[in-house]
């Protein structure tokens, strides 16, 4: 069904973000600075995932205020209309037929091999859950299949920690248009510079919200944060007898670089190399460059919060533009793979 003789301009670009709490510097430099990039010249969706954030145990309240509090923020950052299309995911619910339908061309051995799943379900350093595992983490990754296809999205700007999610999402491609015709595209990560961002703390893992305030910073935090957590950052011996950078001081020059202080990153890296750099000025340095960024933000942000009214409108607005897209998607797919046409709503 899909025209021959693609060109770049019909790329389509979707991604989206979990409503689980502040945005990070990883989320910010491994996802969003691609957003930015790259809604200047592509047909954009960006969602915000709250069915994704109903898959590990969490509050409604807390899950409705974070999803508005999200779009606000990501309307801070400059993910907004008429560039792309910023919107709520459950609100539109033919995400959730998709993922039914692609479900049903997934093999459940791929679904067992998603290291996400694992590492999500299994608490650190032991082989047995304890605790409730639901099935929606386990399918998580072909809802995410869904809200690419929805869209017809080839290109999903993420982190590295999605590329296997990605990965997948391609298999399902594959299997569809082999059982029904060849309808979907197969999608590619675009990665930026920085794909993987650490924990500040434990650098041996990435950076993320769910283990707490000191081993991420959020893209808004401010200057007195910024610094006291950048300066608690672990950093070890610095370069090992083998010259290997320690990961969490190699972190620390992934976040230099991705502020764009490449030039001083690369000075540094070369004091260091001949051992005449402190770790406390590599922390001085990546502190102020996180302040710089993070300031025009936290203003742009307060401005929105002024009118958050105005701005939840233009996103519900924006879901429905977004639904019809997908209703169109969902009424080819539903012919493809043999159910009836859609009634009227
Ligand atoms: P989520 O909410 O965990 O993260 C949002 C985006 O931020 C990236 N990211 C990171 N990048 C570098 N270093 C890190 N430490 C780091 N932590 C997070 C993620 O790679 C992601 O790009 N399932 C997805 C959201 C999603 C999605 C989609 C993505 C839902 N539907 C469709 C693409 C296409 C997730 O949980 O991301």
């Amino acid at each position: 069904m899909r025209q021959e003789g693609t060109t770049i301009s019909e790329d389509v670009i979707v991604s989206g973000i979990q409503p689980t709490g502040e945005l990070h510097i990883g989320n910010y430099f491994g996802a969003i600075a691609n957003w930015l990039h790259y809604q200047e010249r592509y047909r954009s969706f960006f969602m915000i995932a709250d069915l994704h954030a109903m898959t590990l145990p969490y509050q409604p309240e807390q899950l409705r205020s974070n999803t508005e509090q999200l779009a606000i923020d990501l309307a801070a950052c400059g993910i907004t209309p008429p560039r792309s299309t910023l919107f709520i995911q459950s609100l539109v619910p033919e995400h959730a037929e998709l993922c039914w339908i692609l479900g049903c061309v997934c093999s459940f051995g791929d679904l067992t091999r998603q290291t996400q799943f694992k590492e999500k379900s299994l608490p650190e350093g032991s082989d047995s859950p304890g605790r409730f595992i639901s099935a929606g983490l386990f399918t998580y990754p072909v809802l995410q299949c869904a809200d690419i296809l929805a869209y017809h999205g080839t290109l999903v700007p993420v982190g590295k920690d999605q590329l296997q999610h990605l990965e997948l999402t391609r298999d399902i491609v594959r299997r569809f248009n082999y059982l029904f015709g060849d309808y979907f595209r197969e999608p590619q990560p675009l990665q930026t510079d920085a794909p993987k961002v650490m924990s500040l703390n434990d650098p041996e893992r990435k950076m993320s919200k769910q283990n707490g305030a000191r081993h991420y910073i959020g893209i808004f935090d401010d200057e007195g944060t910024i610094r006291s957590k950048i300066r608690s950052a672990v950093t070890d011996s610095g370069i090992s007898e083998d010259g290997e950078m320690s990961e969490g001081v190699a972190n620390l020059f992934r976040i230099l670089n991705a502020c764009g202080k490449n030039e001083q990153a690369d000075q540094m890296i070369g004091e260091y190399r001949d051992g005449s750099r402190q770790y406390s000025k590599l922390k001085e340095a990546v502190s102020d460059a996180l302040v710089e960024m993070a300031a025009p933000l936290r203003k742009r942000r307060q401005e929105l919060m002024q009118d958050r009214e105005y701005t939840l409108r233009k996103v519900r607005q924006m879901s429905l533009e977004a639904r019809e897209t997908a209703c169109k998607t969902v009424a080819e797919v539903r012919r493809a793979v043999g159910l009836p046409a859609p009634m009227e709503r």
